[in-house]
Order: structure tokens, then sequence, then C-alpha cells
């Protein structure tokens, strides 16, 4: 591999969309942020300066980070934010990783602005999978607010509601014309016929699970996550925050005499408001011969794709269920074959009592909270690696994070409104190359609700997943231990559970969340600490020397 620098100037940048005009924190002033193109085996080296008030990191989403967990990025766990005036350089190598992944900014809700493309292609000379693409598209899916998103949640923080919902979502940064003010906005992907197209999904929206479309084409799904998965065709998919997708779109053999949207809205289960409008792009092909003119390509007939309900579970489900690794001799499926440690995480959002000094615009006076095991994760001040590197986890955080609930119930039938939350900072502590096998039960005490589950530092095998209460005598006898996908980012199921194994070969402190960031501030969020192995290269490297401070 060789080494790529990059600069990534943070700064204020006015942007319009919906006829509103906001000052709003960027990469290089561009939104969505720089893409970013390495190839496996490259070592990365961003150098990221601040000129904003604003603290902020960054992380990339996906990349393993072995033995680099400096440069993972979320702030107060691998690092203390970057301020004012100050610099940090993201150092770190792509091992055995390849295909689209995302970066974006970790801390607050900046990532509303601060976010791009990670694109690592294969090692040179080392082909697709599949037929190889005649072009490659990213296409990031996002949200916009009128107003200031930093502003947003500070105000949900401070009444314990529910925040305000984004204006519009967004597909590299463009609302589309379905939404007022916007018919320029729109993302166009210019096609010629009888062509393949790798298209690169990334959702980078906050809160969402989308759905996406392209009106009278099918789709091949080849990879998930930065990982490739056996290829099928399909009309829609759903792609959760945290997720990306690779599909191969083959346009029509000859120009279509029309028009094609693309379009994508949220797959919704919770309670409360949440934005339900569509975003459109427009797939247009281009016509070579002088017969047709560009005015009257835009007479042509447009074609829109329907998409399912927004409630639609049994969509999200049979769309999981169909995605399974290669498992090839090339591209192997390395799944744990044998437990050595067994989590049980209730996942869910609830309430806390409202104390004194707070106002709580939660449901009956109380203030929203969400919790893993009944542990609403609580921030520290200080980086919890480097608490951890130099010895000194004393008052920052506790090794003792539950591995199975406190409270057991029934989670799924009508439970009790639990609200027995406590606040803490606790990380379950590993040791080196432990093979962790994690439950995940959606407990549904304010209404079932999916949750993007989100690990950093590690790929995870989803063996299976289910409704209702996960039963341990018999759900994991259909555990599939073959050829399961391989992920960053699992939906929970609304109502059910999820079952994932990984291996803990990554020395370091590692968060997991979910990537409905409105669920990451209520606080369903805790942390991995893996210990190190004995050999060199088993061990976190030493904190760069210019690791920010707290
Ligand atoms: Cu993409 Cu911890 O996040």
């Amino acid at each position: 591999g060789i080494t790529r620098q990059y600069k990534f100037d943070v700064k204020l940048q006015n942007v319009t969309r919906l006829c509103h005009t906001k000052s709003m924190v960027t990469i290089n002033g561009q939104f969505p942020g720089p893409r970013i193109v390495a190839r496996e085996g490259d070592q990365l080296l961003i150098k990221v300066v601040n000129h904003v008030q604003n603290n902020i990191t960054i992380h990339w989403h996906g990349i393993r980070q072995l033995q680099t967990g400096w440069a993972d990025g979320p702030a107060y766990v691998t690092q203390c934010p970057i301020q004012n005036g100050h610099s940090y350089v993201y150092n770190f190598t792509i091992v055995g990783q390849r295909g689209t992944l995302f970066w974006h900014a970790h801390i607050s809700w900046l990532r509303s602005t601060v976010y791009g493309p990670l694109i690592i292609l294969p090692k040179r000379g080392v082909p697709y999978p599949f037929a190889q693409p005649y072009k490659e598209v990213p296409i990031v899916f996002g949200e916009w607010w009128n107003a200031d998103p930093e502003a947003v949640i500070n105000q949900a923080m401070k009444t314990g509601g529910g925040p305000n919902v984004s204006d519009a979502y967004t597909i590299n940064g463009l609302p589309g014309p379905l939404y007022n003010c916007s018919a320029r906005d729109a993302f166009k992907l210019k096609v010629k016929p009888g062509k393949t197209y790798l298209l690169r999904l990334i959702n980078a929206a906050l809160n969402d699970e989308l759905f996406f479309s392209i009106a009278n084409h099918t789709l091949t799904v080849v990879e998930a996550d930065a990982v490739y998965v056996k290829p099928f065709e399909i009309d829609t998919l759903l792609i959760t925050p945290g997720q990306t997708t690779n599909v191969l779109l083959k346009t029509k053999p000859h120009f279509p005499n029309a028009t094609f949207f693309m379009t994508a809205r949220p797959y919704v289960t919770g309670l409360g408001t949440f934005d339900n409008s569509t975003v459109a792009g427009i797939l247009q092909y281009e016509f070579s011969s002088k017969t047709l003119s560009t005015p009257s390509i835009k007479k042509l007939p447009l074609y829109k794709p329907i998409l399912p309900p927004l409630n639609d579970t049994s969509f999200a489900t049979n769309f999981a269920n169909k995605l399974r690794s290669l498992a090839s001799d090339q591209f192997p499926a390395n799944v744990p074959q044998k437990v050595d440690k067994h989590f049980f995480f209730t996942i869910g959002l609830g309430t806390s009592p409202c104390q004194q000094n707070q106002t709580c615009q939660g449901p009956n006076g109380t203030r929203f909270a969400a919790s893993v095991n009944n542990v609403s994760f609580a921030l520290p001040t200080t980086a919890l690696l480097q608490a951890h590197f130099f010895g000194q986890s004393n008052g920052v955080y506790h090794p003792d994070f539950p591995s199975s609930p406190i409270f057991p119930f029934n989670y799924t039938g009508n439970p009790p409104n639990n609200t027995m939350v406590s606040n803490g900072t606790k990380l379950v502590v590993l040791p080196f190359n432990t093979s962790v096998e994690l439950i995940m039960q959606d407990t549904s005490i304010l209404g079932a609700e999916s949750h993007p589950l989100h690990l950093h530092g590690f790929n995870f095998f989803v063996v299976g997943q289910g409704f209702g209460n996960f039963d341990p005598n018999k759900d994991p006898a259909n555990f599939n231990l073959v050829d399961p996908v391989e992920r960053n980012t699992v939906g929970v199921p609304s109502g059910g559970w999820v079952a994932i194994r990984f291996q803990a070969d990554n020395p370091g402190v590692w968060f997991m969340h979910c990537h409905l960031e409105i669920h990451t501030s209520w606080g369903l969020k805790m942390g991995w600490l893996v210990l190190d192995g004995k050999l060199p290269n088993q061990k976190l490297l030493p904190p760069p020397a210019d690791l920010p401070k707290c």
C-alpha cells in the first residue's frame, strides 16, 4: 500500500436548501464533505484543522482500526475533541477491508452536516467478485434542518422531550423536486443505455432508516457494510443509518423514452413525530443521436417508484434475511464456531423520572432516556481510551457493565413501564481474542422500535434474528454459522431480537450505540474494553503526540 494524505479544514460555510440559508460546519466548505478514496493496504494521514467554535472529532465508520484505536474518533471514548485553533492527524492503515464506508463527525449532532464517502478499492489488480462496472457512483443519504441541528438537540436535551424532526431528506446533499422551493436542487444520475453502474449507497441520515428504489429498474445487491454478499435482485432496499450497501444498476438496453425518479423515505416503527417526507433524485438516460434534443428529453414521461408503507416490518425482515456473506474460498466467512462469552442486552427506549431542576416534556412529565441493560450511558469528561492506557480509570469508568439485564421481564408482551434506568459509565472488559455472542433484545417499553446498532472496531456476523422474546433453549438451534452476513451495523428488529458473534481481536475501547442519533443522545450506547494480547501485534499502539487534550 501507499500513504495518502488529506487535509480537512473544519470551517463555516453558507448553504442554501428549501430557500433557507444557514451558516453551517463543513469540511473544506463542502456539503456533503470530500470523498476519500484509498486502496486496501493503504495508510491514511488525514489532518483535521478546527477553525470553528464547536469542538469536533471525525470517525471513520467501519474501519477496523487494528491497534490504532486513537484514530477511531468518537468524542470522549477514544479521544478528547479537537478544539478551536487545534489540529489532529488521524493515522491508520486499512487492513483486510475493501468496499464502501463513510466518515462523519462523532460529537453531539455535528454529523448532520459533517460527513462524506470513504471508498476503499481492492488492492491493485484484484477484481471485484462481480462484473466490472462501467462507472461507480456514491449516493449518500442525509437529512436537512432549516434550523441549526446543534440547537435542535440542545433544546431537546434541556426539555427531556423529542427533538424537532428534519425538514428534508437529501441525496448527495440535495432534497430534490418533491419539496417546496427545491425544484433545481436534485441529484441527477446521467447514464448510458446498456451499461452496468455500481451505486455505493450510504445512509448518513441522523434519525431514520430509509427505503430506496429506482422506478422501473432492478438492483442487484453485491455488498453490505464493505463486505461482499451473495448477489440478489430487488426493486427496493432498506438501509439504516450507519449502513452502506453496494448495488449494481443495469441500464435499459435502448434509450427508454422516459426519465425515472429514485426515491427514499423512512421506515418508522416507533412512537412520536418523524419526518415522513420523500427525497427524489433523477435517473436520466443520455441520448447520443441528434434527433432528440435536450428540451424534448425534458418532456419525456416521468416514472416514480412505489415504496413500501412506512411501518412495513415484514419488508424489513425479508430484506435482512436475504443478506448472506459470500463465504467463498477467496472471501471466507470466519464465523466464530465456539463462544467464550455470552451476553444478553436489552435495547430500548424508556423514560426516567424528572429531577427537581429539570424541565421534562417526555410522556407524563418524565424525560426520555434510552438504555442498554437499563444503563443509560453517560460520556465522561476525559477519553475512556486514555484513562485505560494510562491506568487512570478511577472515577472515569467502571469495568462492570452488566452482561445480562438486571430486571428480566416479558420484553415484548405489554411490558410494565419499567423506568429503572440508571446513568453510568460502565464498560465490558474482555481478554484479547474472546469470542463473543451477543443477543440484543428490543424491549418495547415505549412501543416496539427497530434500532440500528453499530459496533466500532469490529465486523460481526448476524447469526440469527427473530420476533418476540429470545428463547435461549430453542433459538440458537437455528443460528446460521455458515454464511451469515458480516457487517458493522444491524437493525435490532422492532419487537424482536438479533444475535451476533464477533472475535474480540482488536485491543482498545470500542463504542457500541444505536445509529439513530437521538437514541444515542438519550443514552443508548455502551463500550467494550478489549485488553492487549501477548504478542507485539496484539497490543494497542501508544497514542500519537498530537492527541488532543480535554
Ligand atoms: Cu457511525 Cu459511532 O458511529
